[in-house]
């Protein structure tokens, strides 16, 4: 039993290792597709076409069930991948919904009709194309209403992470949470839907201020896809072993990684 993790590069680690806290026997199978990051400024064809192929890629290593911890894939690809791609035996699942569920208190699965909430002021940190697409609004849409949604395309941040920029990074984030605070001044929930915007929490949090709850997904996800392997324990695929496969070059990958997550990282080539 083995279960895929996708990402278009190393941003995924953070959920990967999020779900290894929480199921520390599953075997996961993660793919970063480093060859094509970042996805996050690429068209939603684009994104689309290689997150299949990476997906088929995990499908051969025996993971009936992929997770997409990408959420420029999700967003992108996702809804498009199910509805006209994904065979009756697989899942691919993404990272917005496990999120947009803890956001509007629902249980998993819950599929009632969208219903008033707590908040009505949200804030979404995402990549250019993930705010392009809207999916986040359209996933909110069918669980909450009168929740207004502002959301900030926070260009150069996963840049800056990636080359080790800290600086540049806490720069950038603290000047796309003041260009979103221009236009909703008092959000009362912050989402950070990029898989590297965790390394940057405590920033996201101080520019934003105290009062605002930060929902940062690693450990939604994990929680969620535990949940649903207790419901669907069919979905547990046939491979036995972890491995970390890259499209692009493993030692750079590896040692990125392994600066990027603070332990050793060993990638191989797809
Ligand atoms: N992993 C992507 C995400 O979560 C960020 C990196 C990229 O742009 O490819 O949106």
């Amino acid at each position: 039993m083995a279960v895929g993790v996708f990402d278009s590069g190393i941003g995924g680690l953070t959920v990967l290792d999020a779900v290894t806290r929480r199921l520390p026997d599953l075997p996961l199978v993660y793919l970063g597709d480093n060859a094509h990051a970042p996805y996050g400024v690429r068209t939603h064809d684009d994104i689309f076409n290689l997150t299949c192929a990476a997906v088929e890629r995990l499908w051969a290593e025996g993971c009936d069930l992929v997770i997409l911890a990408c959420n420029t894939a999700s967003a992108a690809a996702l809804k498009r991948m199910q509805e006209t791609w994904v065979p009756k035996d697989k899942r691919v699942l993404g990272v917005f919904v496990p999120m947009i569920e803890a956001l509007t208190e629902r249980q998993w699965g819950d599929n009632s009709p969208p219903r008033e909430v707590a908040v009505k002021h949200v804030a979404l940190f995402a990549t250019p194309a993930t705010v392009a697409s809207r999916a986040f609004q359209r996933e909110l849409a069918f669980r909450a209403i009168g929740v207004d949604v502002e959301a900030q395309p926070c260009g150069g941040v996963v840049d800056a992470i990636e080359q080790g920029d800290e600086i540049l990074a806490e720069a950038l984030v603290r000047s796309h949470v003041e260009a979103l605070k221009r236009r909703m001044p008092h959000p009362e929930a912050a989402v950070l839907g990029c898989t590297h915007y965790p390394l940057m929490e405590a920033v996201f949090q101080d520019a934003l201020g105290e009062g605002v709850k930060v929902y940062s997904q690693a450990n939604l996800v994990a929680e969620s896809l535990a949940d649903y392997l207790t419901r669907r324990p069919e979905m547990l695929g046939t491979g036995t072993e972890s491995k970390f496969l890259t499209t692009g070059d493993p030692k750079a990958v590896s040692s990125k990684s392994t600066q990027f997550l603070r332990r050793r990282i060993e990638f191989q080539a797809v």
